[in-house]
């Protein structure tokens, strides 16, 4: 088991890495108050939800199951775990527990960031896109139609427990949705990670444990050296999000849990570097590698043919980025740099939006 630290001053936390961690972190000892509600979903309960549970013996542990999906993130579903808080008489001390992916973690951690104004919560992610990126930094929230996570809170989790054992069981194609997030950090801070990810990404695919072990630890360490300078995004921690304006636009054109996340920002990732190129800072070869390393990662890099420039402008324009009116993005300087710009000619812009978009031949 290895083990990292989120640097928030009062707010540090752990995170723990590695396999079997039910059998090597004591739970408990996390845990400051006497009731734990633990909150995970259809899919996962079966699967982890009684282990889990077997690792609290002394404790009033109580249960929320949600329907499983990424259209079920939202503020209906949300006041089911306040209706369960409350049936149950879960008071201030208590601790909310994430068993899931990142729509478990987010909603999770935005419950307990407003039940009575705030309580504990610890995060175990289940997937790898929430092992290496939504269960740490403190990002909650829900979907809104109008808009992806717009409704939420920064609020950071006790501790991390992120076990590469949970992963054996993920869906090949959530797999490689997580591979994005993970390539994302060699994009954004260290192109000899990015190498690393390269010469391994065939035992990544295969979900090999010291590959994924390994994929996780520096992933984590990055993202927690970037949330320790900037916890709320006032800079730095914007680098974090290469490829999602674009990604959640593309969600929300395509109905939330069409395209996943991770897929989505795969594409994302792929139109930020076209755009990139197009400025003349990510060369034509570091645009190939880009392409090629998302292919090897089984992951979109185009987005989809039907989504036309306007419609990406329209959804890209409600981006948390947007600063009176214009649209700020992550590019890259160059693999392994990245920086945050409204600095680009909108003629660039519409070039990328163009790039993969094939109009609707007329009928009759
Ligand atoms: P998800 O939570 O929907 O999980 C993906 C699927 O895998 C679900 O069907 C889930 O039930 C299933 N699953 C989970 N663990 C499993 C396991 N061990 N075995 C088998 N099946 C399992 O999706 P995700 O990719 O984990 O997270 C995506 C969400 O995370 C999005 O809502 C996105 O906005 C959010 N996110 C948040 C942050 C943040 O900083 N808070 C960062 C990135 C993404
Ligand atoms: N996933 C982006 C962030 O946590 O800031």
């Amino acid at each position: 088991m290895r083990q990292l630290r989120v640097e928030l001053g009062a707010r540090s936390y752990p995170i723990y890495i590695g396999e079997k961690l039910f059998k090597t972190v004591d739970l408990q000892s996390l845990i400051s108050g006497k009731q734990v509600m633990i909150v995970t979903n259809e899919t996962v309960a079966p699967l982890y939800l009684d282990a889990l549970k077997r690792q609290l013996p002394d404790l009033q542990v109580d249960e929320v199951i949600l329907p499983d999906g990424e259209s079920f993130k939202t503020l209906e579903n949300l006041n089911s775990i306040f209706d369960a808080l409350l049936q149950m008489r879960h008071n201030r001390t208590t601790t909310l527990i994430a068993l899931g992916g990142g729509v478990v973690g987010d909603m999770t951690g935005f419950a307990a960031a407003s039940y009575q104004r705030g309580v504990d919560f610890i995060q175990i992610p289940t997937t790898l896109l929430s092992q290496v990126d939504s269960s740490v930094g403190g990002k909650t929230g829900v979907n809104h139609p109008l808009g992806k996570n717009m409704i939420g809170a920064f609020y950071q989790p006790k501790a991390v427990l992120a076990d590469t054992s949970i992963l054996r069981s993920l869906p090949a194609r959530e797999l490689a949705a997580g591979l994005a997030e993970v390539i994302k950090y060699g994009f954004i801070y260290d192109e000899a990670f990015l190498s690393w990810i390269e010469a391994n990404i065939d035992a990544l695919n295969a979900c090999d444990s010291k590959a994924l072990a390994e994929a996780v630890y520096r992933s984590c360490e990055i993202k927690a050296e970037v949330v320790a300078q900037d916890e709320r995004e006032g800079g730095i921690r914007a680098i974090l999000n290469l490829g999602h304006t674009f990604g959640h636009a593309i969600e929300t054109d395509q109905g939330y849990g069409t395209w996943l996340h991770g897929e989505a920002v795969g594409a994302g990732m792929w139109m930020a570097a076209d755009l990139s190129n197009r400025i003349g800072w990510v060369s034509d070869d570091e645009l190939l590698r880009v392409e090629a390393v998302l292919k090897a990662a089984h992951l979109p890099c185009k987005p989809p043919a039907s989504m036309s420039p306007a419609r990406f402008r329209e959804l890209m324009s409600v981006d948390k980025k947007v600063l009176n009116g214009k649209i700020r993005l992550v590019l890259l300087k160059q693999l392994g740099e990245a920086i945050v710009t409204e600095d680009f000619a909108s003629e660039l812009l519409d070039q990328t939006l163009e790039a993969n978009y094939t109009v609707e031949p007329a009928v009759g």
